[in-house]
């Protein structure tokens, strides 16, 4: 892709993948690594990625999210997830492992994670979250511009029955609730959607300058 906005301009929420069509590990493998370098509130990465490709778990996970092709037929599936707790555990495993990554003692720390704890504790259930949702969907975000720019399709999806997800994904046992999908790969030669012009408002419409 030449620049960011031709990438963006190119892409489209790919309705018909090739199935024979796979990423490389080279390709997922950067797909991955942008998906753990998004940027979360406060820096906790309330969120864990599950990458599906087995076809058997697939051709369940489709039934489950009324029957959309794209969930067996693109390369992978990224099923993004929610923490369901982010609670005083959550903040210190991050403060240690940013104490270990900077190489300084967890105590000097110690601002950085009152701060943490003050936020964390100073929400209700729904507005953790609401908020665990929000990070997750700026994960979603990087994951569909860092494919573009690669020349990787992709579809994100929300149709589907989170419930069932995380059944079939064993997702409780990891503390987490799927939350929105990304299938990822590339296009059929022969995906109408392609041929879609994009629909958006005008530049006056959605950007105010003041
Ligand atoms: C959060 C989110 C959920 C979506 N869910 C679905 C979905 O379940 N199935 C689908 O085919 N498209 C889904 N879409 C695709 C949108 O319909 C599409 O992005 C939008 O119409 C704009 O078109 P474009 O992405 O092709 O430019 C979803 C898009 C987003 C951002």
């Amino acid at each position: 892709m030449q620049n960011m906005l031709e990438a963006l301009q190119w892409r489209y929420a790919t309705k018909k993948f090739d199935p024979s069509k796979k990423l490389t590990d080279a390709q997922l493998g950067l797909l991955e690594e942008a998906l753990r370098l998004s940027p979360s509130s406060l820096g906790l990465q309330p969120w864990k990625f599950i990458v599906v490709s087995d076809p058997a778990i697939r051709a369940q996970l489709r039934k489950a999210a009324w029957d959309q092709p794209q969930i067996t037929d693109a390369s992978h599936l990224f099923v993004l997830a929610v923490k369901k707790n982010v609670d005083a555990k959550a903040v210190d495993d991050f403060v240690n492992s940013t104490a270990k990554i900077r190489k300084v003692g967890p105590e000097t720390l110690s601002r950085l994670k009152e701060m943490l704890m003050g936020s964390i504790t100073s929400r209700t259930p729904d507005q953790a979250r609401e908020w665990g949702s929000r990070q997750v969907y700026i994960a979603l975000g990087i994951l569909l511009a860092t494919a573009a720019s690669e020349g990787i399709d992709a579809c994100p999806m929300e149709g589907f029955d989170p419930k069932k997800f995380d059944e079939i994904l064993g997702l409780e046992a990891l503390g987490v609730e799927s939350r929105v999908l990304a299938a990822v790969g590339f296009r059929a030669s022969d995906d109408p959607a392609a041929q879609s012009v994009k629909s958006r408002f005008a530049k006056d419409e959605v950007i105010i300058e003041r």
